[in-house]
């Protein structure tokens, strides 16, 4: 079980209306995070499927990682309707599954349950990144609640991670995956992560606030505030470390691959 409760632990009438109400930017980015946070019913049960060898950790998947990814949405859908209470956030969101669903299918998981393990470790070093960064962010605009908000949802994301690492250690002791193998899931994951599913929470929310179908030029416009977000408040050090240790390398290699991957990252525009 989650271990903080949105309804009792934020304060949503203490939120610094003033700081971020005219920022139509950080508007856009929590009603993302909400869609897809809040979808993740739907991730859990193609998990738990692909997982029926391990009772363990389907337990694991149902009873903790499901309900705090749901609450990571919820927690967010009210902070954004308590900021911009015009927005119709469920008119935009059923917009989102409509495109955002079709993808989400096990033919799109890796071929052995260790990998599949492996890129949930990137998509949870994404994550725990990301919020990181709307903390900073958060706090940077001084607005207590919302850098409260985001430190409860980073300490989960990380802790999904060494919950997916333990079990990627575990397959791992009878797949025996090569450095190789894994290296081609970390780059093949962050492409991904840096793409289709952020595209189509901003496609629905356009969508519904313009009445118009997708200018994909707006998103270009938004994809550079992300950047210019990334270049201040991201904390790389964090995700190459935290993308690196699967690969259990020594020092020596450790050091020679950290340029590769932070290369990798920029030229996904990460
Ligand atoms: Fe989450
Ligand atoms: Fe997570």
């Amino acid at each position: 079980m989650a271990r903080w409760d949105y309804k009792k632990d934020i304060d949503y009438n203490a939120i610094d209306m003033q700081k971020v109400r005219g920022d139509s930017f950080l508007f856009q980015l929590l009603t993302i995070a909400s869609f897809i946070e809040i979808t993740s019913d739907t991730y859990a049960k193609n998990l738990s499927e692909y997982y029926d060898d391990n009772p363990k950790a389907v337990q694991w998947l149902q009873e903790d990682w499901e309900k705090e990814e749901i609450q990571h949405g919820e927690a967010l859908k009210r902070y954004v309707l308590h900021v911009w209470p015009e927005f119709p956030w469920q008119k935009a969101y059923e917009r989102f599954l409509e495109l955002y669903l079709p993808l989400c299918n096990t033919g799109s998981f890796q071929p052995t349950r260790g990998l599949e393990m492996l890129a949930r470790m990137i998509v949870e070093t994404g994550t725990s990144t990301m919020y990181r960064a709307f903390e900073d962010y958060a706090k940077s605009l001084d607005e207590p609640v919302l850098a409260g908000l985001t430190h409860y949802i980073y300490k989960d994301e990380v802790n999904h991670y060494s919950y997916f690492d333990r079990y990627f250690k575990y397959y791992n002791q009878s797949e025996n995956l090569g450095r190789k193998e894994i290296l081609q899931v970390i780059v093949q994951r962050l492409k991904e992560a840096s793409s289709e599913d952020i595209e189509m929470g901003f496609q629905s929310i356009y969508e519904i606030q313009n009445d118009a179908v997708f200018d994909r030029s707006s998103y270009e416009l938004f994809k550079k505030e992300l950047n210019k977000l990334a270049k201040k408040h991201y904390p790389y050090s964090m995700a190459i470390k935290m993308t690196m240790q699967p690969l259990n390398l020594n020092k020596t290699l450790e050091t020679t691959m950290v340029p590769v991957i932070r290369g990798a990252m920029k030229v996904l525009g990460i």
